[in-house]
């Protein structure tokens, strides 16, 4: 703060003083006789960005939430030996998501033949360093090779899906202690339930239960998860609802759901809250875990994502602070909202650092600065509103 209110006060200063020059500039010539006035003094320079606390202060994300829940971050293989992103890694996050290379469309090169290498990196850092992977995801309909459907009839079809989920679930049997078994299989349409993907069009909504009961039984250990996104709002958690509750009413093996929570700068803490209680309330003793937390600095209408129009202006590289703010300010109320809720007990953020975000390139390619890293790796100030209560948001 002392250093904000100082160069608030230099650039107050440097603009009385112009003032003042102007003013004798004018008297003077008065004084003189009918001579040309002098230009106009260039207006002063806009105040800089306030400064943050000194980065080597901030404290370690994953002790300030110990006892709330883990601190999680999407990264790829190639970040976690990456001299600038693993320090980064290590210091604050303590549980690891695959952004993408544990995808069938990485690890399911064709039937019955695997490529485990990616991930297979992304155990061996989360065994040396004391960290939790997430796997992320077994089905998902954006990612799944054409093999599974090739020729096939349904139960062909299904025994493939079937066989997968057992080899990749047995492959990383107690290392991955969580898997989002399912991945955006609900409808975006308030009253239609399933999304119309080729999984239900070649399998019936079924299929949702035999992904999560292949996962099971290749390693009854592991936290099964069903992950969406828009959970926060209304009538697409009914869709998500209605397929957990449809599992639990089955007795399908299901332990938690994963809320994806790509959120707008100017979004609702109550909202996210909602989601959270809604899983609560069925009363089975789901777990909740905030699985793909982003905050974009960009709130666009809903033909930006239909069909990249409308989408709002780039910022480029100057973000404006009244953003700065609100972001932070949410992210700090999101955080205490996370903290408040025992069934809670991952919170992790689609990324480490804004250079590295999705949302560069989605819903349009724009810069966004989403994460509570920046691109220098340095801690926002959306980082210091989430690790310091005492940090007053400039
Ligand atoms: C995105 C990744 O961030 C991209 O790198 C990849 O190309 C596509 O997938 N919901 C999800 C994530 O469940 O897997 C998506 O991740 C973002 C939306």
């Amino acid at each position: 703060m002392a250093q904000e209110y100082s160069a608030r006060m230099r650039v107050r200063m440097a603009a009385a003083l112009l003032a003042a020059m102007t003013t004798a500039a004018c008297g003077g010539g008065g004084g003189g006789g009918g001579g040309s006035s002098p230009p106009p003094p260039p207006p002063p320079p806009p105040p800089p960005p306030p400064a943050l606390p000194d980065p080597a202060t901030a404290p370690a994300l994953k002790t300030v939430y110990a006892s709330d829940f883990l601190v999680g971050a999407a990264v790829s293989a190639a970040q976690v030996s990456s001299a600038t992103d693993a320090p980064v890694l290590q210091k604050h996050f303590n549980s690891i998501t695959a952004e993408y290379e544990m995808k069938a469309e990485t690890i399911g090169v064709s039937a019955g033949v695997y490529n485990f290498v990616p991930g297979d990196a992304l155990r061996t850092y989360a065994q040396a360093n004391a960290t939790q992977l997430r796997g992320h995801a077994l089905l998902w309909h954006q990612t799944s090779p054409s093999w599974f459907f090739a020729g096939g009839n349904a139960t062909t079809i299904r025994n493939r899906l079937e066989t997968y989920i057992h080899d990749v679930v047995s492959h990383y049997a107690g290392d991955v202690y969580a898997w989002d078994v399912v991945n955006e299989v609900a409808s975006d349409t308030t009253g239609v339930t399933y999304r119309n993907s080729e999984w239900l069009q070649r399998l019936g909504p079924d299929y949702i239960e035999w992904a999560f009961r292949a996962a099971r039984a290749a390693d009854p250990a592991a936290k099964l998860f069903y992950n969406d996104y828009n959970t926060e709002l209304t009538g697409k958690r009914a869709n998500v609802m209605a397929i957990v509750q449809d599992l639990l009413t089955k007795g399908v093996p299901i332990d938690g759901v994963g809320h994806q929570f790509h959120l707008p700068y100017n979004g609702s803490v109550d909202a996210c809250e909602d989601a959270i209680e809604a899983v609560e309330a069925l009363g089975a003793g789901l777990i909740n875990h905030v699985t793909e937390l982003d905050v974009s600095v960009y709130s666009d209408p809903g033909s930006c994502f239909a069909s990249g129009t409308g989408c709002q202006a780039d910022y480029g590289a100057t973000l404006p602070i009244a953003i700065q703010r609100t972001q932070a300010t949410f992210y700090r109320q999101l955080f205490a909202m996370f903290a408040n809720h025992p069934s809670i007990n991952s919170v992790t953020t689609w990324g480490i650092h804004d250079g590295q975000s999705w949302l560069n390139a989605y819903p349009t390619t724009r810069t966004n600065y989403p994460l509570l890293f920046d691109r220098g790796r340095l801690p926002k100030a959306a980082f210091w509103a989430v690790a310091d209560s005492g940090f007053v948001i400039p």
